[in-house]
């Protein structure tokens, strides 16, 4: 089943009806954005950002979400440019296999922003511009968070490691980057790691898993908040205490992430914002009105503690 949900914001509310295109006319701006999906906090608050912001900057939103399949994105972006809209702006599921569907949309003159995930196409004319995080950048965050925690110590650190969605941008990132921090020093030892998916079930069921089948566990490095709540079930759940008996560093910091951070569940988070809305719109603008505009668009991002925590949450808005 390859089902195509899809929810409107400001105009029409399917994807695969017909549309105006706006652009450099002077008509409204109308943006097909497909979505990953709906697989964690992160999600749900970048989908919110992008439909609020779509309103507010008067761009028609065409919303789509693939629930994590590649192939619905590729139809969605299809569907985009039947429609003759004036930008796609799209989060790749994976990084690889957009090539042929983006230079449809370069046939048909349809400007692509690639939004929150990369392509690992080396063809970057397929796209306008890439805005979102560094995410090798957050693996090293993670890793000379644990390299400073452990620096005094000679024993082994056995470390289990919750990665993301098979093939995706945020999981081959941040596992390469935390890797090449704590590779400097032997002592760290990634003794299992096995994606959960970027969601909550999946994070529980492998870390439940891992329990089972690793005698020592000191450190879990989950790709982000969501998995590292299922891990924290699964380790109360063995009869050990998450953030003491077995140290958890994850990326995000989404509300319930940052709570537990305060709580003393996990012990160090490293950002990921997903109000990536407000840029998107404005690049969106630019791109369709012939605007130059940075090839690369970097989110800016910073790193929590646990007291660090407690301070930011009554402000946080997501
Ligand atoms: O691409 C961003 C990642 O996707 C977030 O870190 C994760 O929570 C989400 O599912």
């Amino acid at each position: 089943m390859t089902a195509l949900t899809v929810a409107g914001c400001g105009g029409s509310d399917d994807a695969s009806s017909g549309g105006d295109a706006g652009g450099p006319s002077g008509g409204k701006i109308v943006m097909g954005f497909s979505q990953v999906g709906a697989e964690s906090g992160w999600r749900t608050a970048n989908t919110k950002s992008v439909q609020e912001s779509a309103k507010e900057a008067g761009v028609e939103l065409k919303f789509s979400d693939a629930q994590q399949k590649q192939e619905n994105q590729i139809k969605a972006i299809r569907s985009f440019i039947q429609q003759k809209v004036s930008v796609i702006a799209f989060s790749p599921v994976v990084e690889s296999g957009w090539d042929t569907v983006l230079k449809e949309a370069r046939t048909a003159k349809i400007p692509v922003i690639l939004t929150d995930r990369a392509v690992d196409s080396p063809d970057t004319s397929l796209y306008k511009t890439f805005l979102g995080s560094d995410f090798v950048e957050e693996g090293k965050k993670a890793g000379q968070w644990l390299v400073d925690q452990y620096k005094d110590g000679k024993d082994p650190v056995n470390i289990v490691q919750l990665e993301g969605t098979t093939g995706s941008a945020p999981a081959n990132d941040r596992k390469s980057g935390f890797q090449e921090i704590i590779s400097a020093d032997p002592k760290f030892k990634i003794v299992a790691s096995q994606t959960g998916d970027f969601t909550r079930a999946k994070g529980k069921e492998v870390m439940d898993a891992f329990l089972k089948s690793t005698p020592k566990i000191d450190v879990l490095y989950a790709h982000n908040d969501d998995m590292a709540l299922g891990a924290i079930e699964a380790i109360e759940g063995a009869g050990k205490v998450p953030g003491k008996d077995i140290k958890i560093i994850s990326v995000d910091a989404v509300h319930d992430g940052m709570q537990a951070l305060a709580d003393g569940k996990i012990n160090y988070i490293v950002e990921c914002s997903p109000l990536l809305g407000p840029q998107l719109m404005d690049l969106a603008k630019k791109v369709v009105n012939g605007e130059q505009v940075p090839p690369r668009v970097v989110t800016e991002e910073t790193t929590f503690t646990q007291d660090q925590a407690k301070q930011a949450l009554p402000n946080r808005k997501y």
